[in-house]
């Protein structure tokens, strides 16, 4: 029997990926870094499966270089790299890893709450540079941030991470409001309309997905209708925030900070205006990077891989409508 082609982009963490080379004839990417655009196209010509990352931009142009594709299976949860339309036109199926990495998310968009409102990258770095003196230590005003228990939290979207993070602000005595497209029973949330998370909280925690209609959701009109002295956390997609808008929210001091995770561009290029404030706590995408849920996203991503293979429904499939016809 002809085994098939299944280009894996990236060597894996965990245990599954071991049973993927009695299934296939894998061909796994080991080159440092990402895998370049054009190597990607090259390997793709004769592949029937793919096993990628979130950095693997598959536009139709890309597809349209996989005559053969059967399957992809990326490796998060997100898959606004992936052009679905024409996965789903051609019927392959697309699978995705929920679930694993909510809790792991969570903690990041806490902590860069935590940090954003203690200040916690600024305090450090004032330590390290030796700025901590005689002259400029303790005082009433120094390093005062502002008070993350009893405060309001607004989410912008309330799927699973956000719950999450709702669950977290309980034990912060957070009051706490989401706003989603269909309102959601949550626990200690209450649904209000997206105005309301806007004027009234004290924190905004961003978690919807990357689609053409939260493109630039959170936009200067937007950022400027948010409470004088707000934080905005965004571990969700670049592309949701207006980075500019934001980052001159943040110079004017309309935002008292902001906690960033994802970019419009990754990685992040010199020219980012958010690159030059003190007020920001950034990050380079690392909401799931605990290595535990890397490696339960990496079997979570084998297994729809190994059902694909099958000839089995992928157990997470972000485009289940291939299988009907
Ligand atoms: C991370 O951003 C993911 O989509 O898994």
């Amino acid at each position: 029997m002809i085994m098939k082609k299944v280009l894996v982009t990236h060597p894996l963490p965990g245990t599954r990926i071991h049973d993927l080379s009695s299934h296939c004839n894998e061909l796994v990417w080991r080159g440092s870094g990402l895998m370049p655009a054009s190597t990607l196209r090259e390997e793709l010509a004769d592949c029937q499966g793919l096993i990628c990352m979130l950095t693997d931009r598959l536009s139709a142009d890309v597809l349209a270089c996989a005559p053969q594709l059967e399957f992809v299976s990326s490796m998060s949860v997100g898959v606004d790299h992936v052009d679905v339309p024409v996965l789903s036109a051609r019927g392959i199926a697309l699978g995705n890893t929920p679930g694993v990495l909510v809790d792991t998310t969570a903690d990041l968009a806490f902590a860069l709450l935590l940090a954003a409102a203690r200040r916690v990258p600024e305090a450090d770095n004032f330590v390290r540079q030796g700025k901590w003196s005689e002259h400029n230590a303790w005082s009433p005003e120094f390093f005062a941030g502002k008070d993350v228990s009893g405060a309001t939290l607004g989410l912008v979207g309330l799927g699973a991470i956000s719950q999450a993070v709702a669950r977290r602000a309980a034990g912060f005595g957070m009051d706490v409001l989401a706003w989603n497209r269909t309102a959601r029973h949550v626990a200690n949330v209450r649904n209000v309309i997206l105005d309301e998370v806007l004027e009234r909280s004290d924190f905004i925690s961003v978690h919807v997905a990357l689609a053409p209609d939260t493109r630039n959701l959170i936009s200067a009109a937007r950022i400027a209708q948010m409470k004088p002295g707000a934080v905005l956390i965004n571990t969700a997609r670049g592309g949701i925030v207006d980075e500019r808008a934001l980052a001159e929210a943040l110079l004017g001091g309309h935002l008292y900070a902001a906690g960033v995770d994802v970019f419009e561009r990754e990685p992040l290029t010199a020219d980012n205006p958010l690159l030059e404030l003190s007020n920001v706590v950034l990050a380079p995408h690392i909401g799931s990077a605990t290595q535990i849920t890397r490696a339960r996203m990496a079997d979570l991503a084998v297994d729809n891989a190994l059902a694909a293979l099958a000839g089995q429904p992928m157990p997470h499939c972000v485009n289940p409508e291939v299988y009907k016809s």
